[in-house]
């Protein structure tokens, strides 16, 4: 584990401290294995809240935090799996408590068998609990455990915290922005991802299937040193684009159809979401190019809108400006330009938002309105740009236009004055698709 990601948690864990009422106690569960079938289980994902503040990377701890006016005081305890040589000869390596202690400096670490009474411990006599209830349900049923325990104490010896507070908004509100050291690692994951992109638009072919792009994807991922996607990858050929969240992936690239891809590796727990539309057979054809540059242009201009102050209602509104116009001109909307925006008409065709945050979740914690309003965008928010347009098979238009769906997703980082964009080393224009395929 890299000191220098420590160091960040630790700095973090004070900054949370700092921010939580006097005399109070935040618990913070890991995740834990989830069963696939049987006796298998999906790949282990670290719960982003926990792996935010700790980065240690095994299920079922439980970090605890606590200040305390009193002794004037601020600790952060770990409660985690004890070693045993059995369990690692067949399930793999823990740290233990010695080692995690060490390894991860915390101010104190415990075996997770202690983990009740140790709880009840930390929790006696502080005001506050801060707990992000519903996250975890065996933390959830823990802490009623060991709350009741405290209340029920013989003659009040115990005290339990008379407020639950949720934690989320405090947490979260950190989260949402980003440092130097994540927004490099995010650059990384920006640059795997689209490097994957452009490996994918070379290597597609018609006849190949929807998995087969997948692997090309996962490949190039784990080759640069991203173990995981950070979501299910998406790759849907013809009328399958126009699933917005597909994850199919097992129908055959059909020779003048469009795919679409939406996939972004996940690094050091950190995710990138890139979406590429391109013809399978490298050549667009004229109503595919007149849709993927009304989309291109829709994104072009609602990028302009990407800077602080600004929010994403009015990127949104400027994509839609664009896209209605647009779908106007083609014929597939019919009437005034104001009287469809108003109508929403467009949505038959664009039904989803402009983006979103980005993190350690791909769609990432974050409030996107303060005291009922709008969020303006301020330096170090990351979210990505996606307009896209969809129009499937069953959509009562010219039959030309059927079954052309396209997104087109960047990722992005607020700067001072306007933005950056991290996914830029993956082409995105008509000619530079056509190029690169062609190659
Ligand atoms: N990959 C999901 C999304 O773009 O929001
Ligand atoms: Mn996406
Ligand atoms: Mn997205």
């Amino acid at each position: 584990m890299k000191d220098e990601f420590i160091a960040a948690c630790v700095e973090r864990r004070n900054e949370l401290l700092g921010k939580m009422l006097p005399n109070s106690v935040a618990v913070v569960p890991a995740a834990s294995l989830v069963t696939r079938s049987n006796d298998t289980e999906y790949p282990f994902r670290q719960n982003s809240d926990f792996h935010y503040l700790t980065h240690f990377p095994e299920p079922d701890a439980v970090l605890v935090l606590s200040n305390s006016e009193e002794f004037d005081s601020q600790l952060s305890a770990l409660f985690c799996l004890d070693k045993d040589p059995q369990a690692e000869i067949w399930h793999g390596r823990r740290f233990g408590a010695e080692e995690a202690m060490k390894k991860f400096a915390f101010d104190t670490t415990h075996i997770l068998d202690d983990l009740d009474i140790g709880l009840a411990s930390y929790l006696d006599g502080h005001e506050n609990l801060y707990h992000a209830r519903g996250q975890h349900q065996a933390t959830d049923e823990l802490i009623d455990h060991v709350m009741q325990q405290l209340r029920e104490a013989p003659k009040q010896s115990k005290i339990a915290p008379a407020v639950i507070i949720d934690l989320r908004p405090l947490l979260h509100e950190m989260r949402l922005f980003k440092t130097a050291q994540e927004l490099s690692v995010m650059q990384r994951a920006a640059d795997i991802s689209s490097n994957a992109h452009t490996q994918a638009m070379q290597c597609c072919q018609p006849g190949h299937n929807e998995y087969h792009l997948e692997a090309t994807i996962h490949h190039t991922f784990a080759m640069h040193g991203a173990k995981h996607p950070a979501y299910g990858t998406i790759v849907g050929g013809g009328n399958n684009a126009c699933i917005l969240h597909y994850t199919q992936n097992d129908a055959l690239l059909n020779e003048g159809d469009l795919v679409l891809i939406d996939a972004g590796a996940e690094l050091e727990g950190y995710a990138a979401d890139i979406t590429r539309t391109f013809p399978i057979n490298g050549k667009f054809t004229h109503e595919q190019a007149t849709i993927y540059q009304l989309v291109l242009d829709a994104q072009l201009a609602s990028l302009q809108m990407f800077k602080p102050g600004n929010t994403f209602k009015m990127a949104n509104d400027v994509a839609i400006e664009v896209l209605t116009q647009g779908l106007l001109e083609l014929g597939l909307l019919e009437g005034e330009l104001t009287d469809n925006i108003d109508k929403q008409t467009y949505r038959a065709f664009y039904m989803h938002g402009i983006g979103h945050w980005l993190g350690l979740d791909v769609h990432d914690v974050g409030n996107y309105k303060v005291d009922g309003e709008d969020r303006p965008f301020e330096p170090g928010m990351v979210m990505t740009v996606e307009p896209g347009l969809y129009i499937s098979q069953d959509a009562k238009v010219n039959k030309k236009w059927r079954g052309i769906g396209v997104r087109i997703e960047d990722n992005i980082v607020i700067t001072e004055y306007g933005h950056r964009v991290m996914t830029a080393g993956v082409v995105k224009t008509i000619d530079e698709i056509e190029q690169l395929m062609a190659q």
